[in-house]
């Protein structure tokens, strides 16, 4: 059975759902030596800011169970230079980009959407109001519903129409579904959900941090579950924005996952350091696992997880009383696999 994978973020078709994440992949060009990254449905760039930036201290990396803290710090080459290098090789490459910004201040991510505009190749903007990594947790904009959507507001105005602008939010909040709504009033056409948690590792060696800047993000598939979840409530507070869902995504399965809760894509990440051929693999296990399921279109499994529960079937076998009324009331939320499929 064939799946049709294509899916419209924000008025924007992509072949498939399937994306890389920030920070994972750099600008595609090493995973290229594993696959074709231009039959992902796009590749999301590290975050790049203004200026050229070193970092923060090593040590950088440090392994968790079921997962990894980093605390890398936007590190990058500047947006002159990746617009040079990285996106040039990407639109020549024929690949989606999307093209994740940070700064320090709304006038930088504005400067930074503006450097973007009429760029060849680029497809999206994600903003990246959530990085854990910075010195001040007062610039983790996605942690206060105004600064998000001073941020957001800032970047829709200067990109161009027509390219959508995707805010990636923080799970580190009370309640994501009211930063999400702030994003989406600010002008955001879509939410990235999620950035890492941000952790902490401490060596009982030595008695100190790991990382060199203490804190990092913590990714992986520990934490899927917190990555589901925001990604229902976000779903199910604006169902009709659209979700590129993330969080320790290792397989199609995993994915699906996401799916359900209400994305309407995915990004692969952490898997990636592991496996570089993770992002085409969870492809085609993704086609698979819908296809397992009944599925012809890829569109119908978005949110399927919020549909009502299906009435209890009461058997006269079991015992139980059978009316007339019960039988009549118990009609299928949706269609079973069996006939003909899910549809919605
Ligand atoms: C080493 C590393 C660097 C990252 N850098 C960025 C970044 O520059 N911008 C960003 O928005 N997210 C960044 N992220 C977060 C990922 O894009 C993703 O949201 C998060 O790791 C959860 O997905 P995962 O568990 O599949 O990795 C980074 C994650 C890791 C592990």
């Amino acid at each position: 059975m064939t799946v049709d994978m294509t899916t419209t973020l924000a008025g924007v078709e992509f072949p498939n759902p399937v994306f890389t994440a920030s920070g994972c992949a750099a600008a595609g060009q090493e995973l290229d030596q594993f696959f074709d990254v231009t039959e992902l449905g796009g590749v999301v760039t590290k975050s790049i800011m203004l200026a050229a930036r070193s970092g923060r201290a090593t040590p950088r990396m440090a392994e968790t169970p079921s997962g990894m803290l980093n605390s890398i710090g936007l590190q990058g080459p500047g947006i002159e230079a990746f617009l040079d290098k990285d996106l040039t090789w990407l639109a020549d490459r024929g690949a989606r980009a999307v093209v994740s910004i940070a700064g320090g201040s709304v006038e930088d991510y504005a400067s930074l959407a503006q450097r973007l505009r009429g760029r060849p190749g680029l497809s999206m903007v994600e903003v990246n109001i959530s990085c854990p990594n910075v010195e001040s947790r007062g610039q983790v904009f996605a942690c206060d519903p105004r600064a998000a959507s001073e941020v957001v507001a800032a970047v829709r105005k200067a990109t161009e129409p027509g390219i959508p602008v995707f805010a990636k939010l923080s799970p580190d909040v009370t309640d994501i579904a009211e930063i999400a709504r702030a994003c989406v009033d600010a002008g955001a056409d879509g939410l990235s959900v999620i950035n890492t948690l941000l952790g902490l590792a401490i060596d009982v060696d030595t008695m100190r941090p790991v990382l060199g800047g203490i804190t990092g993000g913590l990714s992986g598939p520990a934490i899927r579950p917190v990555a589901v979840r925001c990604v229902w409530q976000v779903h199910q507070a604006l169902p009709d924005v659209p979700i590129l869902g993330m969080g320790g995504i290792r397989t199609g399965r995993d994915a699906l996952e996401f799916v359900l809760a209400g994305a309407s894509a995915v990004s692969v990440g952490t898997t990636v350091f592991g496996d570089p051929t993770a992002p085409i693999r969870v492809l085609d296990e993704l086609r698979q696992a819908l296809a397992d399921r009944g599925f012809a279109r890829l569109q119908d499994a978005v949110g399927l997880a919020h549909r009502p529960p299906e009435p209890a079937v009461v058997t006269p076998d079991l015992g139980l009383e059978l009316t007339g009324a019960a039988l009549d009331d118990a009609e299928p939320a949706i269609d079973a696999p069996g006939a003909g499929g899910y549809a919605r």
